[in-house]
């Protein structure tokens, strides 16, 4: 087993995840870059860092999550940090603008088929990869996990009808806010474990996503996450914040 802590990023081959996994190696972790596409993941990993790999990661897909947690445990040994980043905002269908992405996934209209794929990638994609590292981070003397989360999912700021962007819930924002149950719900259960599970929000970051509309940087939206994926033993877990402080669920 290796003496340096292990982090793995899913969905770290570009945008915000490929942000964190370049913070989390200049802290001095081996990073794991998680891509569906092993290619593409081997390219970012060289930008991240001497120390970073890439690990063929699909978190629809149970065969891959299962071979990444092996071959994680046989490699390295070890896992200490998992960022749960990887993330979908519609089913990709070609052609589409923001406009229509957005009108489609209103819940009143949504394909079902989309709604499934949005929910298997942002919603139990989180839980197969969280259950699948589990017995690595068990083993971690100070595991950490944090999913990528959005104020769009928070049920309290959308439940004010006085929040101006609370006619785009939809599918995306649904999604993210199961994310968060299941970041409650981890939490609650491995806080005997000593094992801190913190959802961040990155804020509104231009990113393939979202078509490159947001307004922040992906320097900016890595840095909750990595603050958060490097907490110490006192720190909180359960929570969900961004770098102005806590968000409500
Ligand atoms: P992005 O589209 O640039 O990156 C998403 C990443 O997830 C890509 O690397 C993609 O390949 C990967 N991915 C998608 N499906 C996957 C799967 N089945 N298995 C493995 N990887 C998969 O978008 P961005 O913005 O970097 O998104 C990262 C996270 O941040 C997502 O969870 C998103 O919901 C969240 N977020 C983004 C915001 C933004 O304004 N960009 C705001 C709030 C949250």
């Amino acid at each position: 087993m290796q003496d340096k802590p292990v982090a793995l990023v899913t969905g770290a081959n570009k945008g915000i995840g490929l942000q964190i996994a370049k913070d989390l190696s200049a802290h001095g972790l081996t990073v794991l870059v998680g891509s569906r596409d092993f290619e593409a993941g081997e390219t970012a990993a060289k930008s991240v860092g001497d120390d970073a790999r890439a690990v063929q990661l699909d978190v629809t897909d149970p065969a891959s999550i299962a071979a990444a947690a092996e071959r994680i445990r046989n490699e390295f040994g070890r896992l200490d940090v998992l960022v749960n980043n990887a993330g979908i905002s519609h089913a990709d269908t070609p052609g589409r603008s923001l406009e229509e992405v957005v009108e489609a996934g209103r819940l009143s209209v949504a394909s079902l088929v989309e709604v499934h794929a949005v929910f298997e990638t942002n919603v139990f994609g989180v839980i197969a990869v969280t259950q699948a590292m589990l017995p690595l981070l068990r083993e971690s003397p100070a595991a950490r996990i944090v999913n990528i989360a959005s104020s769009g999912g928070s049920l309290t700021l959308n439940s004010d009808r006085t929040n101006p962007h609370r006619s785009m819930f939809g599918t995306y924002s649904a999604s993210k806010a199961a994310a968060n149950a299941v970041t409650v719900a981890f939490a609650a259960e491995l806080e005997t474990a000593g094992i801190k599970v913190n959802a961040a929000c990155p804020g509104f970051t231009s990113t393939d996503l979202n078509y490159f509309r947001g307004t922040r940087t992906v320097e900016q939206a890595a840095h909750e996450p990595v603050r958060l994926a490097l907490i110490g033993a006192d720190g909180p877990t359960g929570t969900f914040s961004n770098e102005d402080g806590p968000l409500p669920w």
